[in-house]
């Protein structure tokens, strides 16, 4: 069906639906631990906001931004820390919250950046697993859904900065 953003790939009820899942699973998972959810701005935004409220347990949040170089709707691979976490996370348990994995870049860059400060346990948590794209390995502990190589818009994800605001996935065309 084309809207806004283009052909729609996930419904904001399956959103819903899966996010609850994963907030499950991660409560279930982090039971005692006071986890630290670690949301990566700005694509993870809005799945962070509505997972957060699915993890039924004590936790804590916190936010890092980060910038890739180059531009575009392709990573570079070349990232840096545009805006740092406001807390220590020595000793915590961590998982870090992404919007998407495409080459994997990224979140290798954040994992190693994260392992440096040496937190007690670290985890990813991907709502999108574009795993055809992948250059760089890289372990996911909890994913939303597994998509094939489009351009997703809507639900936190931009482009040109556009689009984050739609309640829904969208393959965008011809991007
Ligand atoms: P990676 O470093 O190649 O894995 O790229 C990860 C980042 O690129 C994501 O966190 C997004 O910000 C962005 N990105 C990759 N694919 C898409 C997409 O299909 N739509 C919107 N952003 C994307
Ligand atoms: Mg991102």
């Amino acid at each position: 069906m084309a809207q806004p953003g283009g052909r729609v790939l996930v419904t904001r009820e399956e959103l819903a639906q899966r996010v609850g899942e994963l907030g499950r699973a991660v409560a279930r998972d982090y039971a005692e631990a006071n986890p630290l959810l670690v949301c990566v701005l700005k694509g993870a935004v809005v799945f962070f906001a509505d997972l957060i409220r699915a993890v039924d347990i004590p936790l804590t949040t916190d936010f890092i931004s980060v910038a890739s170089y180059g531009g575009g709707s392709a990573s570079s691979g070349v990232v840096k820390i545009a805006s740092d976490l406001s807390i220590t996370i020595e000793n915590r348990d961590v998982i870090l919250i992404e919007d998407i994995i495409d080459s994997g870049r990224t979140i290798s860059y954040l994992k190693r950046n994260m392992e440096t400060r040496h937190p007690k346990s670290l985890r990813i948590c991907a709502l999108l697993d574009k795993v055809e794209r992948r250059q760089v390995e890289v372990d996911l502990d909890y994913v939303g859904f597994t998509i094939p190589n489009v351009f997703i818009v809507g639900y936190g994800m931009d482009h040109g900065g556009l689009y984050r605001n739609l309640p829904y996935l969208a393959a965008l065309d011809g991007a």
